[in-house]
């Protein structure tokens, strides 16, 4: 691969203005389980440098932790905070002593009002840039999650909101509650999509690029590592499919006729003289000028 073809592009998130480099870096199974505070800020700096703008965290990511390292790496870096951006997630909630009722698997207002306040104070900053709904919540209202959403923005805490692994029908209905009553509208989504998972940004989300100009941050872009080629003799010992709580991802990582796929794929990478990996992720950013990883 050329330095061209490395080279980092800014987009515009969706129909927002906001210019994000169309590579980032998510924290989801790495930091606190497999890095530290001082390993993450080593990580961040040096995708900072190759132009990377966006760093990705949620507050299920290792229970909270995750968001308390890439805080003090953020600290520690002293960047400007015009120059990065950072996202949060809010759905699954923390563990908690007592009764996990307006606590768990909820997007509903109480939930979403205190939960942009934990963030904050385990980022140790002022605003999150992107706040998803990490989920749908079939037992909330959408309108009730849309004012609530949209309140986060008014108040300060947060810049964009978005959705993840929302249905296309949701995601629009979202949109209409949020035009209808003049309110802050979804901005983007955060979706699976790598060659072994394409419909859903492919097909089911189509329309809603032009129509209510989604943005996209996608997710997995090499499969948890299946697309690295890494699976293909079973579970390396220090691979996340080995990592504690990550289990329920082993069958798809050692999946055999996607394995077979992944060294049919070898053979055009070698072709082309590039890795498994950055073919996986070329490929992605020519076919869905939308996205980026
Ligand atoms: N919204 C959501 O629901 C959601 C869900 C999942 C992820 N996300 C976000 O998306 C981000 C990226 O997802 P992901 O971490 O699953 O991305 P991914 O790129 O599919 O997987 C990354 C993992 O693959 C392995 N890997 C990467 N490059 C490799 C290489 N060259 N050779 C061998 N192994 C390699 C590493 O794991 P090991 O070395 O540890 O094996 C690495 O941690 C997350 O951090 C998170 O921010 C969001």
């Amino acid at each position: 691969m050329t330095q061209k073809d490395i080279s980092m592009q800014y987009r515009r998130l969706g129909h927002s203005g906001l210019q994000v480099s169309e590579l980032s870096l998510g924290s989801w199974v790495t930091y606190h389980n497999q890095v530290d505070t001082s390993a993450a800020r080593e990580m961040m700096a040096a995708a900072f440098d190759a132009g990377v703008n966006f760093f990705d965290n949620a507050e299920a990511y290792a229970q909270g932790q995750s968001e308390i390292v890439m805080g003090e790496a953020i600290k520690a870096l002293k960047w400007p905070r015009l120059n990065y951006i950072v996202s949060t997630k809010f759905f699954w909630g923390l563990p908690a002593e007592g009764p996990t009722a307006n606590r768990k698997d909820t997007l509903n207002r109480k939930y979403l009002s205190q939960a942009i306040d934990g963030s904050l104070k385990r980022m140790g900053l002022d605003f999150i840039d992107l706040v998803y709904c990490h989920r749908p919540d079939p037992n909330t209202p959408i309108e009730e999650t849309v004012w609530a959403m949209s309140d986060m923005i008014s108040s300060g805490k947060a810049l964009y909101w978005g959705t993840s692994e929302w249905s296309a029908q949701d995601i629009r209905s979202a949109w209409d509650m949020a035009q209808r009553h003049h309110l802050h509208k979804p901005v983007m989504e955060q979706p699976q999509y790598h060659l072994f998972h394409r419909q859903r940004v492919e097909q089911e989300y189509s329309k809603l690029y032009d129509e209510i100009g989604l943005g996209l941050t996608t997710w997995s872009p090499l499969a948890s590592g299946l697309l690295s080629g890494k699976y293909r003799n079973g579970v390396p010992p220090e691979s996340r499919g080995a990592v504690k709580g990550m289990s329920f991802l082993v069958e798809g990582l050692t999946d055999s006729a996607k394995n077979a796929a992944v060294t049919k794929l070898e053979a055009v990478a070698s072709d082309l003289g590039c890795t498994l990996s950055q073919l996986a992720i070329a490929g992605r950013r020519r076919s869905d000028p939308q996205t980026y990883s």
